[in-house]
């Protein structure tokens, strides 16, 4: 028998409904079927918000894998051809390049980078040949490509030098469109180079190129399995002079607006999920596109727990990027792009 809501009125006979019985059952009616939770769903994830990270690697019918990124290898161009048309057909429609430099052609003006007829430009040129419609992206630093693993110039007095490092991040970039990239994406924190690496691109006539800044890149400890894919890792201190403390979000706000007052085309934010908070803020702050980037030992985590038995490695991966998602991210850089494609495709 109800409790009718108010004493004074009259009772009848059958019960009189509670306002609070209502609003109680009111969350789980929507959540009775998975049609209506279709319909009250607020935030989906699709194989065309993700872009998948690569390793592409000198050679032939050469797939190495990455012992602490279980799935994820570094190809050799031939076999790299072959993945990215089967993420095309898998329905994901961008990807990001990086580069594995062997360690004889590394040095500390990192000239690979800026060599005419590298292998990045290969790779570029084979891609946008073959596979036209995926939209090419590269990673614009110099660590897989110095001696030292940093990614800006070192100057006589040890430090990762900002201004004799803008001009090699242009060059790298000036380079990359000119064998097709659509998308530049530099990941080096130096200051200004957004703006200077637009105008370099301009002058060389590639005004439609556009820029993917990482515009607020934390000194996290996340990255060490990609610094493993690369043999990146520094060789001497750390990169708390150019990239991010974690502990600051106004910082990041402030790196956002500059790279979009020097013509940053998309943000990105990185790592992904232990930063939520920062995406969700640069998404208020900002009317340009929001990206995340699950980096690799995000990437790490999961697989190791799930090699375990421990974890379910796709349930944890949507989840993890639909919170990116919910944050506000629009598109998400991530290693488990195929997996988790392949995965929404057989639901
Ligand atoms: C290069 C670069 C790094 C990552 C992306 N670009 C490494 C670093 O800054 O040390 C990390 C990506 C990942 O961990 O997945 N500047």
């Amino acid at each position: 028998m109800e409790q009718p809501l108010f004493t004074s009125l009259p009772s009848f006979s059958i019960a009189h409904p509670s306002i609070e019985k209502a609003l109680i059952h009111r969350p789980r009616r929507n959540r009775q079927m998975a049609a209506i939770r279709g319909l009250v769903q607020e935030t989906h994830l699709h194989p065309s918000q993700l872009i998948a990270p690569l390793f592409v690697l000198e050679g032939s019918e050469r797939q190495l894998p990455i012992a602490s990124m279980p799935g994820i290898f570094r190809y050799s161009l031939d076999l790299l051809l072959k993945e990215v048309i089967e993420l095309y057909e898998m329905g994901i429609r961008a990807i990001d390049l990086f580069c594995v430099v062997p360690t004889e052609k590394k040095d500390a003006a990192a000239s690979e980078a800026t060599r005419t007829g590298n292998l990045l430009q290969q790779a570029l040129m084979r891609l946008r040949q073959e596979v036209p419609d995926m939209c090419l992206m590269v990673d614009v630093a110099l660590d897989p490509f110095t001696d030292h693993g940093h990614d800006g110039i070192v100057n006589e007095r040890g430090e990762i030098d900002n201004d004799l490092t803008l001009p090699v991040l242009a060059q790298m970039s000036i380079l990359a469109a000119d064998a097709g990239a659509h998308i530049v994406a530099p990941s080096d924190m130096m200051d200004g180079r957004v703006a200077y690496i637009r105008r370099a691109l301009d002058q060389a006539g590639h005004s439609r190129v556009g820029i993917l800044s990482y515009a607020a890149k934390y000194a996290s400890a996340f990255y060490g399995p990609f610094r493993e894919a690369l043999h990146s890792a520094p060789k001497f201190g750390d990169k708390k002079t150019y990239q991010m403390n974690p502990a600051n979000i106004r910082e990041a706000l402030l790196e956002c607006q500059l790279d979009e007052q020097e013509g940053a085309d998309l943000l990105l934010i990185k790592p992904g999920l232990p930063y939520l908070d920062v995406i969700a803020k640069v998404k208020e702050m900002t009317n340009l596109p929001v990206g995340a980037y699950h980096v690799s030992g995000e990437y790490a985590m999961v697989m190791a727990a799930a090699q375990n038995g421990w974890l379910d490695a796709n349930r944890i991966f949507e989840e993890c990027l639909l919170s990116m998602r919910r944050a506000g991210a629009d598109f998400i850089l991530t290693y488990a792009a195929r997996q988790i494609a392949d995965y929404l495709h057989k639901r």
